[in-house]
């Protein structure tokens, strides 16, 4: 395996992939916006994922042998607000590119997420089904059963809340944000009552690229080994970077109904990916103390 086709190479965790991916292996990185990083085995290829035949024309020139389809619409209340933009990204790009896996032969690894389940009793496994609460779960569950059935070697990843520093630009990452608000001298807020196993970006981004030489076939959860409150989470990352835990407060349900439903515990089991990884997965305090000594991507 040399050629690997990263979707959303500019967001939040396909940028850290590209951070820990090896010298050898050539990355073509598709963003809709120009990257100023540069390395010698990164491509990138300015791209909208909606343009099925500048997709179906890069695929074709690339022939990549992997490909790790990150991007995607991923602010939940976003999505709740513009369904058919997120099924458009989310659902009808996955299956252009399922397609195109099919075809040409290429594994193919897709980013869902632990939002899949409805978060009733919480320590998710691969076995469990999913039972979507918003729109943005729906589009990842739909998403998964294109992969399922469309390509022959497919790996379905369910990440839990991605812990980390963005590579390039902010993108989806909360321990980015929490850092700037608290930086401006701002409180926080986040809430008691969703439970989370939080995985540091970079464990995750070297997970994603074992799988890409690996030959299991299947969906995995790929989470930390705690479960904690986003409240809790959040207090912990304020006394290691040195503030009182008061800077964090408890986020109040959402009684006007302005975010979309969130899941009450979607920790995830990561049993599996334990027996099947040689990448370590690691505890709340480890994962945190990763992500924040690896900021974004070495320079050259
Ligand atoms: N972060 C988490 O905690 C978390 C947890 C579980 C699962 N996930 C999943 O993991 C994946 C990566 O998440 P992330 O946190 O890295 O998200 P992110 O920072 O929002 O990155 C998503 C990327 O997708 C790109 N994209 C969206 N629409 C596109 C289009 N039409 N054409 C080309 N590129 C497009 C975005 O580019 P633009 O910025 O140019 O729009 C962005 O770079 C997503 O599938 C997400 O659902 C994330």
């Amino acid at each position: 395996m040399n050629r690997v086709m990263l979707t959303g190479g500019g967001g939040f965790v396909a940028g850290n992939i590209i951070g820990q991916s090896a010298p050898e292996l050539k990355v073509h990185a598709i963003e809709t916006r120009e990257v100023s990083f540069r390395r010698n085995n990164l491509s990138w290829h300015a791209v909208d994922l909606l343009d099925t035949p500048a997709l179906k024309s890069l695929f074709d020139h690339i022939r990549p042998d992997v490909v790790v389809h990150a991007a995607a619409l991923s602010d939940i209340d976003f999505c709740e607000a513009h369904r058919d933009q997120a099924e458009r990204v989310n659902v009808a790009v996955t299956r252009v590119l399922a397609e195109l896996c099919r075809e040409m032969n290429s594994r193919m690894i897709y980013f869902s997420s632990d939002s899949v389940f409805d978060g009733e009793t919480g320590n998710y496994s691969e076995e469990n089904e999913p039972q979507p609460l918003n729109v943005y779960a729906r589009t990842k569950v739909d998403a998964e059963n294109i992969v399922a059935h469309t390509v022959p070697d497919w790996v379905i990843v369910r990440p839990s809340l991605v812990l980390g520093l963005p590579a390039f630009a902010a993108g989806n990452s909360f321990l980015w944000r929490m850092m700037q608000a608290l930086q401006e001298g701002n409180t926080v807020a986040f809430p008691s009552e969703e439970i989370r196993s939080p995985i540091d970006v970079i464990t995750l981004s070297r997970a994603i690229l074992e799988l890409a030489e690996h030959d299991y076939k299947g969906y995995l959860h790929l989470s930390g080994n705690d479960a904690l409150s986003r409240l809790a989470m959040a207090r912990r990352i304020a006394r290691r970077l040195g503030y009182e835990e008061a800077v964090v407060v408890d986020k109040k349900p959402d009684v006007e109904g302005e975010r979309a439903r969130r899941p009450r515990d979607v920790s995830l089991s990561n049993r599996r990916a334990k027996q099947i990884l040689k990448t370590p997965l690691r505890s709340f305090s480890e994962g945190l103390d990763l992500a924040l000594t690896h900021k974004g991507v070495e320079r050259p």
